[in-house]
């Protein structure tokens, strides 16, 4: 099987040595280390966090204000369940990550889907629900079409949040990999107001076996949040946290962020000659200055999820762009993941998508 799922990195290229000498260290670990840490994560890796935000993001935050979590996962479950009672409204993105959908379904939320035009998820519809108490965006890289929400959007949103009740969940899971133009702010990093909450992953830059992410938050909400961890499941496991500070501290973090990028943009640039040379009038794709995925867009009236399947059957993995969609879309695409993918199995694996696609009969859209 060739996998073009999206959003999963190359560990191949991942820097072990560095790695494992930095684990190495915690083998002889000080007994205070071994009983419980503190719920919002352990001191010197929030530190380093804070200051890789600071520098790489613009994120204004203090140490005390980032919290630990098990991967970005858990932090938009506790925001949910924090942030909302049951009944609430809150705005999801349309076509969106369906993590976030199924952790606010699961808090008793409802859902309000607005839709994404060419500046990111459209703010129009908001005013007719006043009430909603929380909105979920992804500006960095619209997930999954991979719009970055310019700055006016981006005003427009923290205006939003400022006069309304609801807060803004920024979900920032991919930022590192910007290939184009120069990289835009977080969100958090223009709020004035104290209304955003901001994620982070570290499985998109290193692995996501790893488990760890990190979210910052309000001051107003640094102890509703960190007590809802501690009863949640106490706090992420300190020897990972404490080998990923030394990690970060010595620069091999930085330095790693600096190779992925220059590798993943020569993947998405032979992804899309391939794509050129051998799906033309097939798949109309185009390149993406941010992300680890490309979109590609089926001919009109083609069913993504029958191409999807048919593919599958013929050795590739490629999701269908209707599963990140509450309406029905206008157009079937398919989600192209590269950053795993060597150049050569980028190139059998779009070789390989032809051939079926030339094979497949496109019965009659959902
Ligand atoms: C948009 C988006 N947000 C959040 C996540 C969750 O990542 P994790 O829980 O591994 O940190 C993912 C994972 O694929 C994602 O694509």
């Amino acid at each position: 099987m060739i996998s073009f799922r999206p959003g999963v990195p190359d560990v191949d290229v991942f820097l072990f040595n560095a790695w494992h000498q930095a684990a190495r260290r915690w083998d002889r670990l000080p007994k205070t280390m071994l009983g419980y840490g503190n719920f919002s994560g352990y001191a010197p890796f929030r530190e380093q966090i804070a200051i890789y935000l600071k520098d790489a993001r613009g994120v204004r935050c203090e140490p005390d204000q980032v919290l630990i979590v098990n991967g970005s996962q858990q932090a938009l479950d506790l925001s949910a369940r924090v942030l909302l009672d049951p009944g609430d409204s809150a705005f999801v993105e349309d076509p969106g990550y369906l993590g976030v959908k199924g952790a606010l379904l699961g808090a008793g939320a409802k859902l309000i889907p607005l839709p994404i035009d060419d500046q990111g998820v459209a703010i129009a519809k908001a005013s007719a629900h006043p009430e909603s108490k929380l909105a979920y965006v992804t500006p960095s890289f619209q997930y999954p079409l991979g719009i970055t929400m310019p700055l006016p959007r981006r005003l427009e949103w923290l205006a939003w949040a400022q006069s309304s009740p609801g807060w803004i969940l920024e979900d920032d899971y991919d930022s590192q990999y910007r290939y184009a133009g120069a990289p835009l702010p977080a969100l958090q990093g223009l709020d004035r107001h104290e209304r955003v909450i901001y994620l982070g992953t570290f499985s998109k830059v290193m692995f996501p076996a790893l488990r760890l992410g990190y979210m910052v938050v309000p001051r107003d909400l640094i102890k509703p949040f960190s007590q809802a961890r501690a009863l949640t499941d106490h706090h992420s496991p300190t020897i990972q946290q404490g080998v990923m500070a030394q990690f970060m501290a010595e620069g091999h973090f930085a330095r790693h962020i600096r190779r992925m990028r220059a590798l993943y943009k020569r993947r998405q640039a032979h992804l899309l000659t391939c794509c050129d040379r051998l799906l033309k009038g097939i798949l109309k794709v185009r390149a993406a200055e941010a992300g680890m995925h490309v979109m590609a867009w089926l001919p009109n009236g083609w069913d993504d999820r029958a191409v999807s399947t048919h593919l599958a059957r013929r050795g590739i993995e490629a999701l269908a762009y209707s599963h990140f969609t509450l309406r029905r879309p206008k157009r079937g695409g398919l989600l192209l993941g590269y950053p795993a993918l060597s150049e050569h199995r980028i190139e059998a694996g779009i070789r390989r998508m032809a051939e079926a696609l030339r094979g497949f009969r496109p019965v009659q859209a959902r």
